[in-house]
């Protein structure tokens, strides 16, 4: 078990799982292997009285899990149907949250009806936007069957699709009414898909949990996946707890992602994965870090061993230059500051306003000018 900071997670039998969110609107996110099958009875824990309930997924997850997830519905006294677009990134625009509004009215759902979102990242941010949409928001369940989902984007409830000059461009903050993580979703999970949802996880390791970092250096992760989702939404739901609207703390959570939403950009968001993209963002960050004199030596060498120990890459052929560039459009930038996050050591992060040529300074190992107070926990934004 790893020890995260915050309230401990309420454990029956060691297995299952459930942790409080304490937002605006409070949520249960629950850990468990096979609950995916019992989906019926915890909805309807969640949702007493309704039966309508639309299931938002795509091509690749609902052949793998619909069926189960609509008996299980059914079993329960639910009405289901459901709504599945193609697998993929290139899905995530307005032109599908209208299909998927549309097909909400046509279907006649009611603010008392809820949605589910069966499946990857790309699901539950559509399904999340288009439930704060409808009828001005309707509640939404997750049901995150990628790692990635469900350490990272699951929880929090930031909602939105991509537009041709940039992905999450437009969006939402809805808060999921519950949370069911499956663990053995992970089972039919394709392995450059696990790598993927690794990135994200050693993040976590890097931002707050030296335990959780040194665990990923030497244990068999996959016999310890249900800890390891545990370790990393407890991470991010303290934080979350603390910051919900992203002005502050929550920006911690975006470890290596400017120079790796830059190097997607790159890549034409399609041959670079996230989970890739940031652990490259995570390695170059930390290397400037130690050139800087901000970052304690070696902590680059052990992100990098570590991202390679989980099939990840750690460097890319870009020119420093034109990423530089690509951080422009960046949405974590903020007019012409950018604001990336740095670490100290292994657990220990906090984030600097610079302007962009500061950092292209620093990203080159020149300390920058000025520097907030590193011993504070994190930079509040003014
Ligand atoms: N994925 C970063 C966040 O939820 O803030």
């Amino acid at each position: 078990m790893f020890h995260v900071r915050g309230n401990p997670a309420k454990q029956k039998g060691g297995i299952n799982m459930e942790i409080a969110v304490r937002t605006r609107c409070p949520y249960t996110i629950r850990i468990q292997r096979g609950i995916l099958k019992q989906a019926g009875e915890a909805c309807r824990e969640r949702f007493p009285k309704g039966n309508r309930v639309a299931v938002i997924s795509d091509s690749h997850v609902f052949p793998l899990y619909g069926e189960s997830l609509l008996s299980s519905l059914k079993a329960s006294g639910f009405s289901p149907v459901s709504f599945c677009f193609h697998a993929g990134e290139a899905s995530k625009t307005l032109s599908t949250v209208e299909k998927i509004l549309l097909f909400l009215a046509e279907e006649k759902l009611t603010r008392t009806d809820f949605l589910i979102a069966l499946g990857g990242g790309v699901t539950g941010d559509m399904a999340g936007f288009a439930a704060a949409c409808y009828l001005r928001g309707i509640p939404f369940v997750q049901i995150p069957t990628s790692l990635l989902a469900q350490v990272d984007s699951s929880v929090g409830g930031k909602t939105g699709v991509d537009l041709p000059q940039g992905k999450n461009l437009v969006g939402a903050f809805h808060q999921p009414a519950l949370v069911l993580i499956d663990p053995d979703t992970l089972d039919t999970l394709p392995p450059a898909f696990f790598a993927d949802g690794m990135g994200e996880v050693i993040k976590y390791g890097c931002i707050r949990s030296p335990e959780l970092f040194s665990r990923l250096e030497t244990g068999n992760i996959r016999e310890q996946m249900e800890d390891v989702i545990r370790a990393c939404v407890e991470i991010k739901r303290d934080i979350v707890e603390r910051d919900e609207l992203d002005t502050g703390e929550r920006m911690l959570l975006n470890f290596g992602h400017t120079l790796g939403h830059a190097l997607e950009k790159l890549h034409g968001f399609s041959a670079l994965s996230h989970g890739a993209a940031v652990g490259i963002g995570m390695v170059k960050i930390a290397q400037a870090g130690e050139a800087a004199g901000i970052t304690e030596p070696g902590t680059a060498k052990r992100i990098a061993a570590l991202l390679q120990r989980y099939s990840l890459p750690i460097d890319d052929p870009a020119d420093l230059e034109d990423l530089l560039d690509a951080t422009a459009s960046d949405k974590k930038s903020a007019g012409s500051q950018i604001r990336p996050v740095l670490l100290r050591r292994i657990g220990e992060s906090f984030f600097t306003p610079m302007p962009r040529e500061e950092f292209r300074r620093f990203c080159a190992g020149i300390k920058p000018s000025s520097l907030p107070d590193t011993s504070a926990p994190t930079c509040k934004l003014p």
